[in-house]
Order: C-alpha cells, then sequence, then structure tokens
C-alpha cells in the first residue's frame, strides 16, 4: 500500500481530529473539555510521529518543537487554534495545525537556521468563556489574570477548568507561557469567506486582519402574568431586546464594512405565559479600521439607551473582548507572494474579516497567514470544506517559504519594508 500524499494525509487526519468531538454527528471541541483532551492526546502523537518533541503549557496550548541549530537558535512559531464552535467544520483553525506538523516533519531535511514550535491553541473561538485568545495572549506574555474568574454556563471558572484539566492557574500568573525568541509567526488557515473560489484562486495572502469587540448585554424589565397585565403597563425584557437587537442590525447595515452579530441569547424566566423580566444577548462586532469600529460602537450604545428609555428597563452593557485590526507583515506578505509566484499560481492579497490567533501574537513579532480556498466561502458550520489540490498547494508555498525566511530580517529594529 502506497503512502498517502502528505495532503493526502492531511486529509485523512483532519477526518479522524473531526471526531474529537463532545455531540456525536457533528462537530463542538470546546476549551478544557475531554474533547478537547482526546485531540490534544491525538495531535500530540502526530507530532511525535513527525520528530517533534512536545509539551501542553499552562495555557492548554499544545506546543511542538523542531529544534534549530542551536540551544539558543530564532524561532519561528507556526500555529492556529484546536477549539472549534458548537457545529463546526473540520478545517477552521485545524488545517493550520495539521498542516504545520507535515511542514516540519519537511523542515527537518532543510537544515533551516532556526528552530519550528507549533502552538496549537485551545481558546480562539471563546465559545465556553466569555474570553476569546486566551492561549495566543498567553504565548505573546499577555495573559491577563482577570480571566481566570470568567465563567462558563455551567459557573465553572477558567481557573478551576485548568486545574481540572491538570494545568497549573498560577504558572500563567507567572506569565510562564511567553514564546522567547520567536522572530515571527505565520498561520495557514481557511479563508471563511468567497473570495479566492470568486477569484477561482487557491492561495491568499492576508494583508490585515479586522478588529473586534464582543459585549454581553442585560436587560431587566418586571416578570408578569401574560394575561393579566395591559400592554401599556409591561416592562417586556424580550420586546426591548428585539428593538435592541434591531437597532444594532440597522447601525451596521449603514456603515459598509461593518458587521455586528448577535448570536447568543436568554431568556428569564422563559415561560410561555410569563412576560419576560431579564433578557440577556451578546454582540459581535467588528470592522477593518478600529476607529470605524468605536464609532459604531458609540451609535449601538446610544440606541440601547434609547430603547431602554422608551421600554422603561434597565440595561446593562459590558465588554467581554476587543482585539485591535491587526496589519500583516510586509515583510512576511512579500515572502508568501514570493512563494505562491514560484508555484506557479496566481497571486491574491486579502483583508481577514474573521479573527485569528494571530492578532494576539501581533505584539510578540511579526505575523503572517496564508488563506486557503474554501467552498462557497462557508465556515462555522458542517459544509466546511477545502479541496486536497489546494492543501497540497499551500504546503507546497510553506516549504518554499519556511525556506525564504531569515531570522535576521525579522530582527527587532528592523522596520518592514
Ligand atoms: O470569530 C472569529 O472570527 C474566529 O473564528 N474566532
Ligand atoms: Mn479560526
Ligand atoms: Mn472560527
Amino acid at each position: 500500500m502506497p503512502r498517502p500524499s502528505d495532503a493526502a494525509e492531511i486529509m485523512q487526519r483532519l477526518g479522524e481530529l473531526a471526531a474529537c468531538t463532545e455531540t456525536r454527528g457533528e462537530i463542538t471541541r470546546l476549551f478544557l473539555t475531554p474533547a478537547h483532551a482526546q485531540a490534544i492526546s491525538l495531535v500530540c502523537g502526530w507530532m511525535q510521529q513527525a520528530g517533534l518533541s512536545t509539551r501542553l503549557d499552562a495555557s492548554g496550548t499544545l506546543v511542538g518543537i523542531l529544534p534549530g541549530p542551536s540551544q539558543d537558535a530564532p524561532v519561528l512559531l507556526i500555529g492556529s487554534h484546536i477549539d472549534t464552535v458548537r457545529n463546526a467544520g473540520r478545517y477552521d483553525g485545524c488545517l493550520g495545525i495539521i498542516t504545520a506538523i507535515t511542514l516540519a516533519a519537511r523542515a527537518r531535511t532543510l537544515s533551516l537556521p532556526y528552530a519550528i514550535e507549533i502552538r496549537a491553541f485551545g481558546d480562539e473561538e471563546g465559545v465556553r468563556f466569555p474570553v476569546t485568545l486566551t492561549g495566543a495572549h498567553a504565548t505573546a506574555g499577555n495573559f491577563n489574570q482577570t480571566w481566570l474568574a470568567a465563567r462558563d454556563h455551567n459557573d465553572i471558572t477558567l481557573a478551576t477548568a485548568l486545574a481540572n484539566f491538570g494545568l497549573n492557574p498560577q504558572a500563567l500568573a507567572e506569565n510562564t507561557c511567553a514564546a522567547h525568541r520567536a522572530f515571527a509567526y505565520l498561520e495557514i488557515h481557511i479563508e471563511q469567506g468567497p473570495v479566492l473560489e470568486a477569484a477561482n484562486i487557491p492561495l491568499g495572502v492576508v494583508t490585515a486582519i479586522s478588529g473586534a469587540a464582543r459585549f454581553e448585554v442585560t436587560v431587566t424589565g418586571r416578570a408578569g402574568h401574560a394575561g393579566t397585565v395591559p400592554m401599556s403597563q409591561r416592562q417586556d425584557a424580550l420586546t426591548a431586546a428585539a428593538a435592541m437587537i434591531l437597532a444594532i442590525r440597522d447601525i451596521a447595515r449603514a456603515r459598509p464594512n461593518v458587521v455586528a452579530t448577535v448570536g447568543r441569547l436568554t431568556v428569564a424566566p422563559d415561560a410561555t405565559n410569563v412576560i419576560p423580566g431579564t433578557c440577556q444577548f451578546t454582540i459581535d462586532l467588528r470592522a477593518p479600521e478600529d476607529a470605524l469600529r468605536h464609532q459604531a460602537e458609540h451609535a449601538i450604545t446610544a440606541a440601547l439607551h434609547a430603547v431602554a428609555h422608551a421600554d422603561n428597563v434597565a440595561l446593562a452593557l459590558r465588554q467581554t473582548h476587543e482585539a485591535a485590526a491587526v496589519t500583516c507583515d510586509p515583510r512576511l506578505q512579500t515572502i508568501l507572494a514570493a512563494a505562491i509566484e514560484k508555484s506557479g499560481l496566481p497571486i491574491r492579497h486579502l483583508p481577514s474579516g474573521a479573527g485569528h490567533d494571530a492578532m494576539a501574537i501581533a505584539s510578540l513579532c511579526p505575523v503572517g497567514m496564508l488563506f486557503v480556498r474554501c467552498a462557497g466561502g462557508v465556515s462555522h458550520h458542517p459544509d466546511e470544506s477545502v479541496m486536497e489540490s489546494d492543501v497540497e498547494a499551500a504546503l507546497h508555498v510553506m516549504t518554499q517559504t519556511l525556506q525564504s525566511l531569515t531570522p535576521t530580517d525579522f530582527a527587532p529594529g528592523n522596520p518592514p519594508a
């Protein structure tokens, strides 16, 4: 039986990884859950097969290390995330990790002047806890201690979940996860949008990553009997929230390149014959420029207060996450584009509307991203899919890129081209 091609092996492994889920028949792998532990064990085995040494850092990030020519050699970080949204596709995050393992195996024969560290981050999606990018922030040395008190929907704190996972939250307090000697970070990721497919181009060079902010909104009215409280005397938390959500939609629609999403909503006491007393929902707000996002945020805040006043309900608005827009390093963009050109493929530069671990790593070192075309631009959905030939192309381009990187070109103080 001939050994499968590298790309075929990657596709096969992504199928195996997809089985690490908390819900049979779909892919749901949240941070610090048994499904996450199962995935770490599987990916760790593949890393070791590739000749990498492995360790799990205090933030739950799985690290695979290909040593450099010396103990103090500069380090290239290659990463992405192993957690998923609920009922996810199998490529978001995982494609970048599994491809990186194959790349590192190839790199063993390239005598590169640097070490490679693959980082499989456990919390990029921020689905279980109202915080996100915690692993990548820890890698950048920016883990925020207040995140340890964040609670999931079972009221379990991040600190407790880390300890239950066998990790030491105190080590995070000492910021022990920072990646030392990192000179650059690369991430391979599906585009999660329609641009490459529409242009019939397999790969894209990411120019920038949109900034994002997340909020938790609590609307407090007054629960009451659905049959006896006159409409004019109601303080209905759900109808007020509905007006707020439509206002958010209209504010985003009126601003090109601003996107706003209300993805979660809970109602209490959640009974057919009771006027909702409280309602909680989330806002995910993004724009390519931070000023644009902040302007939309001000408009949304004003609109929510106006509805609260008109409907005689109380409003509490809490920001739970913010990630500034990030520009991908021009030198890394140039190197990726040159590798694409050398592969005989068309070059396409494009921004990312989706957030990525690279946003948190950008404060540590220059970051670059390579996008892989995905069918219909579909993501965060089981229909997410890529072509094996595009994965082969990404492998080829990244192998070329590894050989074009000179760590001293990225030394601090060496301004981007
Ligand atoms: O939400 C995002 O953009 C990413 O998939 N976490
Ligand atoms: Mn992702
Ligand atoms: Mn995602």
